[in-house]
């Protein structure tokens, strides 16, 4: 392999987004809108990973829930932060509780 083909296929893997977990691993509400099959448009895995292990595009989530309450994770959500998206457009108030509750259960207090 030249430089350039290794360079490239380094940098390819770095950019690459998150993988979805498996749909049949998966029973919760909240996990099934985070893995992006609940709404087409609700793709947190993308960034996050399918499993919140994190990317290039994103932390890993088990740094950052336990720091955060309940109301934060909901207007985080919501509201985005940074390079984080806003997600009030295309998630109901349930849909936010059901992430709220995955979240808090998968990557603790
Ligand atoms: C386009 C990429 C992207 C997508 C899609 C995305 N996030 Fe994020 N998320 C980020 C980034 C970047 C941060 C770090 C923001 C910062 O601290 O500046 C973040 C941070 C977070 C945090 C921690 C916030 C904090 O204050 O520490 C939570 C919780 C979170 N995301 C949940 C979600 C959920 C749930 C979804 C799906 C509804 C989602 N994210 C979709 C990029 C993304």
């Amino acid at each position: 392999m030249s430089i350039r083909v290794a360079a490239f296929v380094l940098l390819a893997a770095c950019a690459a987004p998150g993988k979805q977990l498996p749909r049949t691993a998966i029973t919760d509400p909240g996990e099934l809108l985070f893995n992006g099959y609940a709404k087409p448009d609700v793709t947190c895995y993308k960034c996050h990973n399918g499993d919140g292990t994190g990317t290039k595009r994103a932390p890993a989530l088990a740094t950052r829930v336990p720091k955060l309450t309940d109301d934060q994770l909901r207007t985080v959500i919501l509201e985005g932060r940074g390079k984080m998206p806003a997600w009030r457009k295309h998630l109901t108030d349930d849909e936010v509780a059901q992430l709220t509750v995955f979240l808090r259960a998968r990557f603790g207090r």
